[in-house]
Order: structure tokens, then C-alpha cells, then sequence
């Protein structure tokens, strides 16, 4: 299994493996050897297209010296019918197609394809039904994902997600927290919450719960010790919510809200339904009410129309904010949204310019706020031997800053107290109290 993109997506694919290990498969990594590859796209941004169709290619060849070997293609692109219509033309060696709400057809399809021999595809655009029952075969036995919105309905202009996740649903309050409560008793100790926007969670749902509530309910649950949520829109930060950030021991002091972009013109014609100075403020109130709160954000550079003066917006906002991390994006124009239409598209070299004095910014503040932890000790959750030295752990901080310490194995799934020694600007190093 091949996945791209975000945190919404590897969760799809958690379901995809669950379904397929209660079929009888196994996962692996030696795609020479599968019986079955699955690429779950990305459409977010040109790159991730151009990744996945260069590794599609790639598998042609597998197929011809495997030609038992299903190859299935699922995700965001999949929901686009421009590109399904690509990949059904171009690449006929691609057995099964389903979408991102189609996972629970994946048996079916598979039995069609090997059994037929037919090629099966199955996308439905609406989210209106969700399939709770789907088994998850989780990446990791101590940290969680668990959906609790599906779909956008916001239509950034930018953004192609609401065009092929369709319209925002959220899962039943009762669903959310049962599936919490079953991971504390098999020992998960953290749980990071997604939808595109956590914020509106519960707009649809008749018994009119709020994000803020569903958190206080999730903090009650025994054995989970963390509980995350991505993605917040600045619109939708209601003072409940700073407030359950402030009261709830269990949750985080962390808010990954992305600003987009600095210039309040920028962000009309993003839809963003805030300005520079709206944004600020909630940002203040953040930081006054949660005093440790660590703020990381997305970023767009080159928008359609962006002057050298909104671009200096936004590097101003970094500077107020002094955000503890961010990612930070070119402009990509996705086909079917309305910023792909608008004029005045901002050339590749001024978009590239424009990054890299961003990033000359934002990293030396990065670092500035990680030399701040310098002698301080904090609960890391541990989640795996570091990738560059096998006596060394990797775990993640409440602020959700990378440590690199040494320690043995076995305290992987556990939170240890670190007391940080060294830091650089994408990661911290300490050593275990
Ligand atoms: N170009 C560049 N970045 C984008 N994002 C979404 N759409 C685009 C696009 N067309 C970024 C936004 C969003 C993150 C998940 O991806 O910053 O918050
Ligand atoms: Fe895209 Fe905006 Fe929805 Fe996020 S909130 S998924 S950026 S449309």
C-alpha cells in the first residue's frame, strides 16, 4: 500500500489494511512480491499527482512479469472524474478504482477483479452514509487516529477538497467516544481527532453537540492521556474551545491553525472568512488564556493576484505570531476551483523567491522558540526507535516538538519525562529524567 497526503488519508488507508487482513491479507513492503498494490492518492497539490503518476508507471512493469498482481487505485484522485478517466485510459493495467467512500466495497471490487476478471470501479460523490464498522489495522498500538468529520463545505478558493471529499458530515457523538473508550482499553494513550475542520464539528448533527463538547466528554475517558485534533479553521475557534483547551488536562496546548496567508485581500479572495487582524486577535486571546500554547500553521506563498506588499503581510504575521512550527506551500493550481481561474497566476520564480525568503523568516523564530525549552522538562510520549541512531528514542511533546533521546526500546508507548539538553530547528535533544 502507497499513500499519500495527509492524516485523513492514512487513516483511509488504516481501514483499507483492516479490511484486507480480515480477508486473509498481509501487508508488505516488497511490492515485487504483493498480490495486490493499492495507491491511495493525493490531489491536494500538483506534486502529489505527478508522484503517483510516476509510480504508477513504474508498476507496469511489476504487472507484466506478475500478471496475477491486482493493482487498485482509491483516494482523492479517484473522486475526480477527469483523472479516474485518465487513469482508466491510460494505465489498463490498473485492476480495481474506488473512492474515498467506497473503502467498505474494497471486498467486492476485489472479487470482481480476481474472480471476473473484470476491471471494477465503484466512487459515490456523497458522504451522506458513513460505515462505522469498517476494521482499522493501525499503524501504531499507543497514538490513534479517529475521524470525527468527513468532507469541506468551505470552498476555499484554492482548494480542491470539498470539489472530491463532498460535503461535511460528522460522525454521532456516541460513535466518536465508544471507538475512544475501546483504544484506552487496548492501551492507546493518545488520540489525535481529524476533519478539515474540527472547528464545525456537529453543525449537522440534530442533537446540536459542539467540538468543545465532544472534548470535554473525550477528556472523561480513562487511559487516554493526550488528545489531538487537526484541522482548525480560525472562522470557526470559539471561546469554548480556548477555554477547553485551558481546562482539560487531556488536551493539548496545541493549535495547528493555518492562516494561509497574511493579506486580508488575499484572504477575501481565498474565502477565507477572516482578516489579517481578526486572526491576530484570536491568536492573542490564545496565548493569553493558554500562557505554554504552541501555534503552528499552514501557509500558502504565490496565490493568485499576491503583491509584494500581501506577501509582506504575511511575514509580518509570522513575526507577531512566532509560530512553533509551519507548513509552508506554492500556490498549485487545482483544475475546477475558482483560484484557478482568476488572473494575474504568479510566475514559478517569484513563487520560489518569494518561499525561500519566507522560510528565512520562519525558521531562525522556529529555533528561537525550540532554544526557549533549553534545561526544561517535558512528557514525551515515545513513539519509536530514532530513524539515525538505534540507541536513541524519538516521542513527540504535548506541543508536538520532536526529542531525540537516549533510552531502550521497550519505553516505546510510554510518556517519559525529558529534560531537553540541545535543540536544532526541526527537532530537540534530551535525556530522560
Ligand atoms: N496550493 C497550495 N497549497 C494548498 N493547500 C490546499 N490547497 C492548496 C493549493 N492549491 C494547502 C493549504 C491547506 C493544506 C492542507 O494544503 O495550506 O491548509
Ligand atoms: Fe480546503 Fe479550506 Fe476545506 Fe481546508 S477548510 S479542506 S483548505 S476548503
Amino acid at each position: 500500500m502507497l499513500t499519500y497526503g495527509c492524516q485523513m488519508n492514512e487513516h483511509d488507508s488504516e481501514k483499507i489494511s483492516g479490511m484486507l487482513t480480515s480477508i486473509g491479507y498481509e501487508e508488505t513492503d516488497d511490492e515485487n512480491n504483493a498480490d495486490l498494490v493499492i495507491f491511495n492518492t493525493c490531489l491536494i497539490r500538483e506534486n502529489a499527482e505527478l508522484k503517483f503518476f510516476g509510480k504508477l508507471g513504474e508498476v507496469k512493469g511489476l504487472k507484466r512479469k506478475k500478471p496475477d498482481m491486482l493493482i487498485a487505485v482509491c483516494g482523492c484522485m479517484m473522486q475526480k472524474e477527469e483523472i479516474r478517466q485518465k487513469v482508466l485510459k491510460t494505465f489498463s493495467f490498473v485492476d480495481i478504482i474506488f473512492g474515498t467512500n467506497t473503502i467498505h466495497e474494497l471486498p467486492s471490487l476485489i472479487y470482481n477483479a480476481e474472480i471476473n476478471k473484470k476491471r471494477s470501479v465503484d466512487i459515490i460523490d456523497n458522504t451522506e452514509l458513513i460505515y462505522e464498522d469498517m476494521p482499522k489495522q493501525r499503524k501504531f498500538k499507543y497514538k490513534a487516529l479517529v475521524n470525527i468529520t468527513y468532507g469541506c463545505d468551505n470552498f476555499c478558493t484554492y482548494c480542491v477538497v470539498p470539489y472530491v471529499r463532498g460535503r461535511e458530515k460528522s460522525r454521532e457523538p456516541i460513535d466518536i467516544i465508544n471507538e475512544v473508550k475501546a483504544l484506552a482499553e487496548d492501551g492507546y494513550k493518545e488520540v489525535t481527532l481529524l476533519g478539515q475542520n474540527v472547528n464545525s464539528y456537529g453543525n449537522n448533527l440534530k442533537n446540536g453537540i459542539t467540538f468543545a463538547e465532544l472534548l470535554y466528554e473525550l477528556n472523561k475517558i480513562d487511559g487516554i492521556e493526550r488528545i489531538r485534533f487537526m484541522t482548525s479553521h480560525p472562522k470557526d475557534l470559539t471561546d469554548d474551545l480556548i477555554r477547553v483547551i485551558k481546562e482539560c488536562d487531556k488536551v493539548c496546548n496545541h493549535v495547528h491553525l493555518p492562516v494561509q496567508s497574511g493579506s486580508s485581500d488575499v484572504l477575501r479572495r481565498m474565502n477565507r472568512k477572516y482578516t489579517k487582524e481578526h486572526y491576530l486577535e484570536l491568536v492573542n486571546k490564545l496565548k493569553k488564556e493558554v500562557p505554554d500554547v504552541a501555534i503552528t500553521t499552514d501557509i500558502i506563498v504565490g496565490f493568485p493576484g499576491e503583491t509584494e506588499e500581501d506577501f509582506q503581510e504575511t511575514i509580518d504575521v509570522i513575526k507577531k505570531v512566532k509560530y512553533d512550527s509551519a507548513f509552508t506551500f506554492l500556490y498549485s493550481i487545482r483544475e475546477g476551483t475558482t483560484a484557478a481561474l482568476m488572473e494575474n497566476q504568479i510566475p514559478d520564480e517569484v513563487k520560489h523567491e518569494r518561499f525561500d525568503r519566507l522560510l528565512d523568516v520562519l525558521y531562525p523564530i522556529v529555533l528561537d522558540k525550540n532554544q526557549q525549552c533549553i534545561g526544561k522538562v517535558y512528557p514525551v510520549l515515545v513513539e519509536s526507535v530514532s530513524k539515525t541512531s538505534e540507541t536513541f528514542l524519538t516521542g513527540r511533546t504535548e506541543h508536538f516538538r520532536l526529542v531525540h533521546f537516549k533510552g531502550s526500546e521497550d519505553l516505546i508507548g510510554e510518556i517519559v519525562n525529558v529534560k531537553i539538553t540541545n535543540v536544532k530547528t526541526f527537532h530537540m535533544e534530551g535525556e530522560i529524567e
